[in-house]
């Protein structure tokens, strides 16, 4: 045995696998570990909508001196008889026939910021599709706001969503309008990526959509990629406590009570076997815990396994900073310095997921 399996074995983490022998039968499992995580955690995915209409406003095509094409874009729903819209953004290079593309959940908008390199990524040959989180619901306990008023009725049930999976829920819409893109697109590399609290929300998109073939999770930490057993920094009980309404209600009543969980978070990680988990962590984010995040997505894989697939590739130990794990159908990445989504994090992964397109 070697040390990360070791340190895996010491985590005494519930197995998402349960004797199940092939993939055939997990993703039978899946979908009660799906439910498991909406009932016990997230609170249940608000379904489709009866209809959605995608505006494409403003075009400006000299993006980027020229070299791409962005679009303003109004996503319109009617549910129940309400409407509901949010505002959201493509850039598509030009110099390609089909492009890989991200769907970024973004924190700040604008057409780039400091956490989404526009111009650099679509230089690269990636498309961006992103929308501002607090566009689709606020971030707080304000359930009447933007989308979450018609997704979750009158008072929160206990499985009623919370603001993570109304945010994934969004995400998941603008992969509907992705794919009518066929003819620029290439629908068969496609990316879902946040970061921190939207990192989390990521990993939640890619589980439910498995039209993301790349689910990226950048410093996501506690009730993201990190493992709740034995973590440093935040864990359930502080983040129940402070951000109450990104979850279910019976998640923060459990937690309350100190109900030992059946799942860990490699349970949510593991409904996006056997596609690529990309998960990247900071040194210095204690908080999100790394070596967390690390032995999280090193336990998937036996899951891969069973999908003829191999998890991470490591060797062993733990990674110091600066190693990117890549030659696996998971990836591991791990910089130096603190909490942030860099340039070098978005080059990172757009190397790694150019590797797996060769
Ligand atoms: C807080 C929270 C984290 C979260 C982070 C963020 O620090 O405790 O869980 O990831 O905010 O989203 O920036």
């Amino acid at each position: 045995m070697n040390n990360v399996e070791k340190l895996i074995n010491e985590r005494n983490i519930p197995s998402p696998i349960d004797g199940v022998k092939s993939a055939n039968d997990f993703e039978k499992k899946k979908e009660k570990i799906k439910k498991l995580i909406c009932e016990r955690q997230f609170g249940e995915m608000p379904g489709n909508p009866d209809h959605m209409f995608v505006k494409e406003g403003e075009i400006y095509d000299r993006f980027a001196a020229g070299k791409a094409t962005k679009r303003n874009l109004t996503f319109k729903f009617e549910m129940d008889g309400n409407s509901f819209s949010f505002p959201a953004m493509s850039v598509i290079p030009k110099n390609k026939k089909k492009c890989p593309a991200f769907v970024y959940i973004d924190f700040d908008g604008g057409e780039a910021n400091k956490y989404m390199p526009t111009e650099e990524i679509v230089e690269r040959g990636f498309a961006l599709f992103s929308f501002k989180y607090t566009d689709v619901t606020s971030d707080d306990n304000d359930f009447k706001k933007g989308v979450a008023k018609y997704l979750v009725k009158s008072r929160r049930k206990n499985n009623a969503p919370g603001k993570i999976a109304i945010w994934a829920w969004a995400a998941m819409r603008v992969m509907d309008y992705v794919q009518t893109l066929a003819d620029v697109i290439d629908l068969d590399n496609i990316a879902v990526i946040g970061h921190s609290r939207l990192g989390k929300t990521a990993l939640l998109t890619g589980a439910f959509d498995t039209r993301f073939k790349y689910i990226i999770s950048n410093d996501s930490g506690c009730c993201g990629a990190a493992l709740e057993r034995d973590k440093v920094g935040e864990r359930y009980a502080r983040i129940s406590e402070v951000f109450p309404y990104w979850f279910c209600p019976a998640f923060n009543r459990d937690v309350a009570a100190k109900v030992e969980m059946s799942f860990d978070q490699n349970f949510l990680l593991s409904l996006s076997v056997p596609r690529h988990i990309i998960i990247g962590s900071a040194e210095d984010d204690i908080w999100a815990d790394p070596t967390s995040e690390f032995l999280c997505l090193a336990s998937l894989s036996p899951v891969y396994s069973l999908y003829k697939k191999h998890g991470l590739i490591h060797n062993g130990e733990v990674p110091k900073p600066k190693t990117v794990l890549s030659d696996g159908d998971a990836a591991y990445y791990i910089r130096e310095g603190s909490h942030y989504l860099s340039r070098h994090d978005w080059n990172t992964y757009m190397d790694i997921i150019e590797n797996k397109i060769k």
